[in-house]
């Protein structure tokens, strides 16, 4: 079992991802500047990944732009650092065009940072969360890895530069074990509802605003166009259950440790496309709540759809994704009637 290092291991996806490695007997030490997260994220992961777990989870609370966090976090564990998963960053389209540098320190500058780090510790394999906003308006549906990147925001800038950071790296010096994942839409939680997705505010996601309506804390969805070129009009996405996101992290980095030396480039996603009206009748359905809506313009910066093409990722990793939209659905709504106001409010 290996030792590994997760930045941003108590945010979303990090922590769902936590799970599934601490369960497949890993140690990990994370670090994490709690900037989008809780910390009792991961005294839940500790606590659902069964009775060793916590003595194989350790925390650094630290700033990957920080090179002492880092080295901390390098340095504090019995085993050698073998692998790095990064999720730590920023992940909200409209801040990232209201405050573009702070994307750029965070996530490209952070990215360095964490590489830098990893030269010095003498760690060279990386799983990198990249996204399908890469592909910003795409030309073709569905998405193969080999599709132009041409991202429409400073968010989707970020994610290019950092890809192509890893590709500098690899091609300068051999050894390098490089994974650039890029996420459709992850939503949903683990099953037990224990751990999921807490955002700050008013979400800006669909799902989220969903389940918020759907519990009481908002009044009404807001549809963001019903005149698209799609089969209801409403926007079409490729959701992916957090769960088998997080398994795909797990596939990814079972393949980079024991194969040669590598750069992989994979869609995570499921290669089918729900619309947002397909996900409104599928909560109501879960749920037995009815999920009102109005609906408005086109939100700038949309696309009509987006849906990997997954069949890199499966033949690659021996991967592919297994939950419904209706399990998405059930699971993130047993996290929000579990947590109405998410990891603030103790169980
Ligand atoms: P998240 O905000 O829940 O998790 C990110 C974590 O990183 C948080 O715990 C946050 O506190 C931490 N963090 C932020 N800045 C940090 C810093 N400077 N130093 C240390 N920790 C820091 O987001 P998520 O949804 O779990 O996303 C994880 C990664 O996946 C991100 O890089 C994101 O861009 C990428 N991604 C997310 C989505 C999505 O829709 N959720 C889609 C595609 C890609
Ligand atoms: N939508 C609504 N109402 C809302 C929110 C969203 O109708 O209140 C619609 C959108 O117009 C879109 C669909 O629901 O058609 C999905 O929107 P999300 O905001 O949930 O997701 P996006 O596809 O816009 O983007 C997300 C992340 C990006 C990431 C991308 C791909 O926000 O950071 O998935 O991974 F890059």
């Amino acid at each position: 079992m290996a030792q590994l290092l997760i930045s941003g291991g108590a945010g979303f996806i990090g922590s769902h991802t936590c799970l599934v490695l601490l369960e497949a007997g890993h140690h990990l030490m994370v670090i994490d500047n709690y900037h989008n997260s809780s910390p009792e994220a991961l005294r839940r992961v500790a606590n659902l990944a069964g009775p060793d777990a916590a003595n194989r989870l350790n925390i650094v609370e630290g700033d990957i732009r920080n090179s002492d966090d880092l080295d901390r976090a390098f340095s504090n564990n019995k085993q050698d650092i073998e692998a790095v998963v990064h999720f730590a960053g920023l992940k909200a389209v409209g801040e990232s065009v209201q405050q573009p540098l702070l994307y750029w320190d965070v996530n490209v500058v952070g990215s360095c940072c964490l590489l830098q780090a990893m030269q010095r510790h003498r760690c060279r394999t990386i799983v990198f969360s990249s996204s399908a906003t890469l592909y910003g308006y795409p030309t073709q549906v569905p998405i193969p890895e080999s599709a132009a990147v041409q991202p429409i925001n400073p968010y989707g800038h970020s994610k290019a530069a950092v890809e192509q950071m890893l590709m500098d790296l690899s091609a300068s010096e051999p050894g390098w074990r490089i994974a650039r994942l890029r996420y459709f839409n992850p939503v949903g939680a683990h099953c037990s509802g224990k751990i999921g997705e807490d955002p700050r505010g008013i979400p800006n996601n669909l799902f989220p605003f969903v389940t918020q309506v759907a519990i009481g804390r908002r009044q009404e969805l807001q549809v963001f166009g019903n005149d698209w070129p799609t089969p209801d009009g409403s926007g079409v996405r490729d959701y992916i259950h957090v769960m088998d996101l997080a398994e795909g992290h797990q596939a990814a980095l079972d393949v980079l440790l024991q194969e040669d030396p590598q750069l992989l480039t994979l869609n995570l996603g499921s290669g089918t496309g729900h619309s947002v009206l397909d996900v409104v009748k599928a909560f109501e359905a879960v749920s037995g709540r009815s999920v009102p809506y109005t609906v408005q313009n086109r939100r700038p910066g949309d696309a009509a759809c987006t849906v990997a093409d997954p069949s890199q990722a499966a033949a690659r990793l021996n991967w592919s994704t297994h939950r419904s939209l209706l399990e998405m659905c059930q699971d993130a709504w047993t996290w929000q009637q579990n947590n109405p106001k998410g990891y603030s409010t103790l169980d």
